[in-house]
């Protein structure tokens, strides 16, 4: 691609590049063109641009061409999700609707190799994209975290400089680490919470949490603060023993049925933080159980299927609106600059 490499400073992409990378899209185009225009503007107060985390990634992870940047390891999956209707008291989204809504889906690790061994330590992620293309369509990529480790994306960033690989050890280092933590509080406060909270053992039994919020605005125009995770409905497979541990007992248990989540929404007080996904919310806030995800077919990653799709988490029907998080804005510029690298890596 064309995009200027160096340090980090700000960036305007040629018109000619995002017109070869719109070129490249099979499917889901149309929401996915926005996303590519996202990526012409800037992420946040410092001069990070959406190239600059995309060479921090490769610096920490290596440069593997055709698979996401981050989260490069994964199978891709579709079912539907039944709505029970209870949704539809926050927003007006007609995936909220009593009724059936069809999803395309991504089970992934985290981390930028496609190739790494499975650990159950390792952070495990959920992209889902529910309805049809068009105005209606709703993404999110979720995580096996009760909280994220980052407040912002300068923090996110610094995170990908300290685990860099020193040269000569090939680990990283420990001191840059313990900087880091020093650094960010919130991201120190943010693991404090994730160790007292361990993850489960599989993909199967993991809770994902959407963990930014957004604003639900229902048929009065009502506006919302709301949380959104999928609660389990079954164990997992106990983990194989080989580098796909985690990855095997997924595919073996998606083959044999269903596997099903139901999808709770947590109402914030005018009070909670909506733009700090480091901190949780408190536990006795209400929460709506809006239905049950189903999801009972799963492939390698092939043209055509969730390899294809940018779950852009500002990809909203009507209905859902981004809240102050400046995550958000981040996370879509990033994915975008992303996808439109390994969409046109991907020939086949
Ligand atoms: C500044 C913060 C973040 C950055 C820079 C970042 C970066 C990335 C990148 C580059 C990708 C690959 C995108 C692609 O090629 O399609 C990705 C994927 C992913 N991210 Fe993030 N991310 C951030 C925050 C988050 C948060 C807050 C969550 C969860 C709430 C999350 C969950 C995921 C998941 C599940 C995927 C895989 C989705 C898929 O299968 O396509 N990320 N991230």
């Amino acid at each position: 691609m064309n995009e200027p490499t160096g340090p980090p400073g700000r960036w305007r992409p040629a018109r000619r590049d995002v017109l070869r990378g719109a070129a490249a899209v099979a499917t889901f185009l149309a929401v996915d063109v926005a996303a590519f225009l996202a990526a012409n503007n800037w992420i946040g107060p410092a001069l990070l641009t959406p190239r600059a985390f995309l060479d921090v990634f490769n610096n920490a992870f290596g440069r593997h061409p055709g698979y996401r940047t981050n989260h490069a390891k994964g199978v891709c999956v579709a079912g539907w999700f039944d709505s029970n209707g209870n949704g539809a008291e926050l927003s007006r989204a007609a995936v909220f609707a009593l009724g059936r809504t069809p999803v395309l889906g991504r089970f992934s690790a985290a981390g930028g190799n496609p190739h790494t061994a499975d650990t159950s330590a390792a952070g495990r992620g959920l992209g889902l994209a529910f309805g049809f293309p068009g105005t209606q369509q709703w993404r999110t990529a979720m995580l096996n975290l009760p909280v994220f480790p980052d407040d912002s994306p300068q923090s996110m960033y610094d995170r990908l400089v300290a685990t860099a690989i020193v040269a000569g050890t090939g680990k990283p280092d420990p001191a840059a680490m313990t900087r880091f933590y020093a650094a960010h509080p919130p991201a120190a406060r943010a693991m404090a919470i994730l160790k007292q909270r361990p993850p489960t053992p599989g993909f199967a039994d993991s809770v994902f949490s959407g963990l930014n919020a957004f604003y639900f605005v229902n048929q009065s125009g009502v506006r919302t603060p709301v949380r959104w995770k999928l609660t389990p409905l079954q164990q997992a497979l106990p983990p194989t023993s080989g580098p796909d541990a985690l990855f095997d007992p997924l595919v073996r248990q998606l083959r044999a049925g269903p596997l099903r989540w139901r999808l709770v929404l947590t109402i914030g007080t005018p009070d909670d933080p909506t733009h700090d996904a480091t901190l949780l919310w408190p536990g006795d806030r209400r929460t709506i159980d809006a239905g049950v995800l189903n999801l009972d077919s799963v492939q390698p990653e092939a043209k055509g299927n969730a390899r294809d799709i940018n779950f852009d988490p500002l990809v909203l029907p009507p209905g859902i609106e981004p809240s102050d998080d400046p995550l958000l804005s981040a996370r879509s510029a990033v994915y975008a600059a992303s996808f439109r690298r390994r969409a046109g890596e991907n020939t086949l």
